[in-house]
């Protein structure tokens, strides 16, 4: 099959099997995986994400190193193309989901019946490859974890990006009142067609003016909940929008810069900061994570939520991907898909 490869760890925007500097190389004759268990399913690969965890894991700089060479990706949608003897969830042909800790950047992956999600009719097979991780998280921060209601002041950074564009749609079915930060028109101007109440465009000065303008306007005494997964200085400036009371949801650090948050305003100003996680839930709490994968994926079939693709590619183009992540272009997700659905349902 064809499968991308880490083999050393580097830079992924430079093309696989260009030089000896290459991170990625692609093969064409990967072996296929195997059945490994009687409740197994092996998923032929339509689409799959790329979430900057992947960007970072090839780099050498995230949380999690696993040894090399690894395929990299994690979350994927697909057909079923077969099923260890004692699967009862699912048949060959089935459209499913899901969401595994490497490997999603091959044509096949295998996964226990157990981890799949059945993709609704009505839903964009390529879309559901996108929901998992990003749309994921942001379910567990703002609605397991900050518990955000209607009418709460919802601030979200790095808001066209990946997490930050699902942030923004979950708030606004929760019925918050949402504030998106990003950089540039194209981006604002994506994020006022979502709905958005106010958005500020980072490159053209000073966040705190524009939201406490916003703030004051409305008659509103500031910001409940924080979605920061972006860090660094832009954290640092939105401490002095929080409420009383207010939830800071530490998802990530785009800018690569781990911010400091002052321990005795947080004492003062009775925030909870909630470090979040969200592959951990796997682990630690696997019915929360189902739960909120279920409802996300009717969210998306009811149309509550779309999920917004700015570029797609193919597998041996998988570096110009990881270049449009690297430039901060891409404006909700970016897509590896893969174009041979005719050869599964030849095998049908
Ligand atoms: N905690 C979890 O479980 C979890 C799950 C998923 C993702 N994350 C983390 O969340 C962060 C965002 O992930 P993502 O997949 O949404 O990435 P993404 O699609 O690339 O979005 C990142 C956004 O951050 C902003 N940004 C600000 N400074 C940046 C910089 N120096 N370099 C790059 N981007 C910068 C960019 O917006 P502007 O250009 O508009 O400023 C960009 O849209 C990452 O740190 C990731 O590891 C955490």
């Amino acid at each position: 099959m064809e499968a991308l490869l880490c083999r050393k760890l580097g830079d992924p925007t430079l093309p696989p099997n260009s030089s000896e500097d290459s991170a990625l190389t692609l093969s064409a004759s990967h072996p296929i995986p195997e059945l490994n268990s009687p409740t197994a399913v092996r998923v032929r690969v339509k689409a799959t994400s790329l979430n900057y965890a992947n960007y970072l894991q090839i780099l050498g700089k995230y949380q999690e190193k696993p040894p090399l060479p690894f395929i990299p990706g994690s979350d994927y949608s697909g057909i079923v193309e077969s099923i260890g003897p004692r699967v009862s969830k699912f048949k060959i042909g089935d459209p499913v989901c899901s969401v595994i800790g490497l490997g999603s950047f091959a044509q096949f992956v295998v996964a226990d019946e157990t981890e799949l999600f059945q993709v609704p009719d009505g839903c964009d097979l390529v879309a559901a490859g996108a929901l998992p991780v990003a749309y994921g998280t942001s379910h567990v921060a703002l609605v397991h974890r900050a518990q955000l209601s209607k009418g709460q002041v919802l601030l979200v950074l790095g808001a066209a990006g990946g997490v930050g564009v699902s942030a923004v749609q979950i708030g606004k079915v929760c019925g918050a009142i949402v504030i998106a930060v990003a950089r540039g028109a194209d981006k604002v101007q994506f994020l006022k067609s979502l709905g958005v109440d106010h958005v500020v465009d980072f490159s053209k000065g000073n966040v705190t003016d524009s939201v406490k303008g916003f703030l004051k306007a409305r008659r509103l005494k500031g910001v409940d909940v924080l979605y920061d997964p972006v860090g660094g200085k832009l954290t640092k400036e939105t401490m002095k929008l929080l409420n009383w009371g207010a939830k800071i949801l530490v998802i990530g650090f785009a800018s690569g810069e781990i911010p400091v948050i002052p321990a005795n305003i947080a004492l003062v100003k009775n925030w909870t900061i909630h470090g979040l996680y969200w592959g951990s839930y796997k682990i630690h709490q696997p019915r929360v994570l189902e739960e909120s994968l279920n409802e996300l994926l009717s969210w998306l079939t009811r149309g509550l939520i779309t999920i917004h693709i700015s570029h797609t590619y193919n597998l041996s183009e998988a570096n110009l991907a990881f270049s449009v992540m690297k430039d901060r272009k891409v404006i909700g997700k970016v897509m590896i898909a893969f174009d041979d659905q005719k050869s599964i349902r030849s095998k049908m």
